[in-house]
């Protein structure tokens, strides 16, 4: 462990990450995608799930073609999927690679911006499941595996309406509370029986395709690319952050 390092700051040095095998969701598209090339390109296995098998063809072909050590492809509707689909999720990740040593959750719905008064109840329920249940469910069903890793770490990401609410933000911003409550209640649990640690990251304002959705009349040339926020990630996944758990971090000052 490194004390002391502002995930901000991190640099990882070549090969940081080698050997290690990391499942990313949301790895198709944004930031997501991001974690996973900079992972692979620290020498990390990266499994990558998402919605859309074409994004994910996408990332994997990148990675390749980069000289990355080849991923994982793990297509799943966060939305509809069934305890049968996370078990079989399970079983191939066990097959393949017998363990994990990281989740990094990426994957995630802005729904409406709209007040309370008006929010959407079916729209509200579709993004609590995306956004939180199924990083509940996801985590459950890797935790196995991350327990038959050395060093395995989970990281969530949330967002600054996740800790401070803000007008019309509605069910994303009530997710995003919920997602820093999943990762302190995990990581309390997991502190003294397992290495295992659970961290959460705020990512600020990135230019995606979710920024856009909600913010529709900025300029995107002002923002930062997905590739400029991915410094934390890494830190956080890899070796060099053993033993901090419990955190809410940033990516962005
Ligand atoms: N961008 C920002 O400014 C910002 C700020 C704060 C927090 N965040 C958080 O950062 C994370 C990444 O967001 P982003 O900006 O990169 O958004 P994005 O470009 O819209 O990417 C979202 C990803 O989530 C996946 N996804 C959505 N619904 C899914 C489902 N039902 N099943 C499986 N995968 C699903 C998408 O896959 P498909 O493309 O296949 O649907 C996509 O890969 C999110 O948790 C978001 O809340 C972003």
């Amino acid at each position: 462990m490194t004390d002391n390092i502002d995930p901000r700051d991190y640099v990882a040095a070549p090969g940081s990450h080698a050997g290690r095998v990391i499942l990313v969701t949301g790895a198709g598209a944004g930031i997501g995608r991001a974690v996973s090339m900079a992972l692979a390109r620290q020498g990390a296995t990266v499994a990558l799930l998402g919605k859309t098998q074409r994004k994910l063809e996408a990332t994997y072909d990148a990675i390749v073609a980069a000289g990355g050590p080849r991923p994982a492809l793990l297509p799943l509707n966060l939305e509809t999927a069934t305890a049968a689909e996370y078990d079989a999720l399970h079983a191939a990740l066990l097959k393949e690679f017998g363990r994990l040593d990281g989740l990094a959750h990426l994957a995630g719905i802005l729904g409406a911006r709209s007040p309370i008064d008006h929010y959407d109840v079916p729209t509200w329920c579709k993004v609590l499941h995306v956004n939180l249940t199924a990083a509940f469910v996801l985590t459950q069903a890797c935790l196995p595996l991350l327990r038959a890793s050395p060093d395995a770490s989970v990281v969530f990401t949330s967002s600054s309406v996740g800790r401070k609410g803000r007008a019309y933000w509605g069910a994303y911003a009530v997710s995003k509370f919920g997602v820093e409550g999943l990762m302190q209640v995990l990581a309390h649990e997991l502190q003294d029986t397992t290495s295992i640690r659970a961290n959460s990251l705020n990512p600020g304002a990135v230019n995606t395709y979710m920024r856009l959705q909600a913010y529709p009349a900025e300029d995107r040339k002002l923002l930062p690319e997905p590739e400029a926020v991915t410094a934390p990630y890494l830190y956080l996944l890899g070796p060099d952050s053993r033993g901090i758990s419990g955190n809410a971090f940033d990516c962005q000052r």
